[in-house]
């Protein structure tokens, strides 16, 4: 069986986005490979968390997992920091990653900006990374999050790892590094991990606010865990247009973000008949803000109540996370002895 690995940041409750990128992907996927699937503790590192707010992140997205269907006898669920193997492979790899590399990562460039409070695309992002007073920096684990996200596939040997379309420069950079690493020591450890979808592209869920994308830092989620009331509220206030003008007008960008959440929740022929009925000027955004809210709460609804549960029983998710570490070392040890027998770090006998 190919092996699939994935994960998520401890950053928060997961949205939307999360599960038509990746958690809908882990569920589908559990009976046909050999999956692991974790959350990411050291990546949430880097935006230096509230430690309590951590640890309760790690427990939240565990009990989503869970409740959305990931089950702990078909794939291996673990927490990153549970794996010291993952952290001692980030710094052998990162003897191979350039820092030129990593400084031209969007997201890198991205958060960096943020951080310097810079707001303009234009400006000289690394001078002024260089430039930064000590108490404005950009820290060194931002700046090697790609590194440590390839050992997290890496070092499992994965073929698939199901994510968003955000993270694809980040499979890249794995595959780039992968192959340097194979080709330097003449080995051949790692195999060229891909992306996996169902449909031909890569899910981008777009946010209820106009903007391209829904994620935690642009405050436009819907959660999975949204109670009934909240979560329509939220749909029936997605920004749309003054409706179409005159027939076959192209659709506005809200529009068609409420089209592409359409056609993931409720499924193509839904969506071709608000088309048609946009083409037509016949469209009325409250039917269909009524019918998205509808069929996105025919998904959250079960995981919501689930997750109640299973948030509430921390013997059975500390039971789960810790049968899980110990099979996703397994692999992760054997892994790392051949990294550093290739690299020349070897202990005396
Ligand atoms: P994170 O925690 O930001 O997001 C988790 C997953 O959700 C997907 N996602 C989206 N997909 C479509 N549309 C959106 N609006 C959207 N928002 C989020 C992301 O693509 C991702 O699949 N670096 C990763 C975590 C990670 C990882 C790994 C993933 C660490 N190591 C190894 C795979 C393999 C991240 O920050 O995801």
């Amino acid at each position: 069986k190919e092996i699939v690995l994935s994960g998520i940041r401890a950053t928060g409750n997961l949205h939307l986005g999360n599960y038509y990128g990746a958690l809908n992907k882990f569920v589908k996927m559990q009976d046909d490979y050999d999956c692991l699937y974790f959350i990411a503790d050291l990546h949430a590192l880097t935006t230096n968390p509230d430690p309590k707010a951590l640890h309760e992140n790690v427990h939240n997205i565990l009990a989503e997992y869970l409740a959305a269907g990931v089950d702990p006898d078909k794939a291996t669920i673990f927490v990153q920091s549970d794996v010291p193997e993952i952290s001692e492979m980030y710094l052998l790899l990162n003897m191979h990653v350039g820092i030129g590399e990593l400084m031209r990562t969007a997201s890198f460039k991205d958060k960096a900006r943020k951080q310097l409070g810079i707001s303009d695309d234009s400006q000289d992002i690394e001078k002024q990374i260089i430039g930064a007073d000590t108490n404005k920096r950009v820290n060194a684990g931002l700046l090697t999050y790609p590194t440590l996200m390839a050992v997290d596939i890496l070092i499992q040997k994965a073929h698939k790892v199901p994510v968003g379309k955000d993270q694809e420069q980040h499979l890249e950079l794995t595959r780039r590094f992968a192959r340097r690493f194979n080709s330097f020591y003449g080995v051949d450890l790692f195999p060229e991990p891909e992306n996996f979808n169902f449909g031909d592209h890569a899910v981008k869920v777009p946010g209820l606010d106009g903007s391209g994308k829904m994620g935690k830092s642009e405050g436009n989620c819907i959660y999975l865990v949204d109670d009934e009331k909240v979560l329509r509220k939220k749909v029936m206030r997605a920004k749309t247009d003054e409706g179409p003008k005159e027939p076959n007008s192209p659709v506005s960008e809200p529009v068609e973000n409420l089209f592409t959440l359409l056609e993931l929740t409720s499924g193509p022929e839904i969506v071709q008949q608000y088309r048609d009925a946009y083409a037509d000027c016949s469209i009325r955004y409250g039917d269909l803000k009524k019918q998205l809210a509808e069929d996105i709460l025919k998904v959250t609804t079960p995981i919501r109540e689930r997750y109640n549960e299973i948030r509430a029983d921390e013997a059975y998710i500390a039971k789960v996370v810790k049968q899980g570490a110990e099979r996703a070392r397994e692999r992760a040890s054997k892994t790392l002895s051949e990294v550093r027998e290739a690299m020349g770090i070897i202990r005396f006998k």
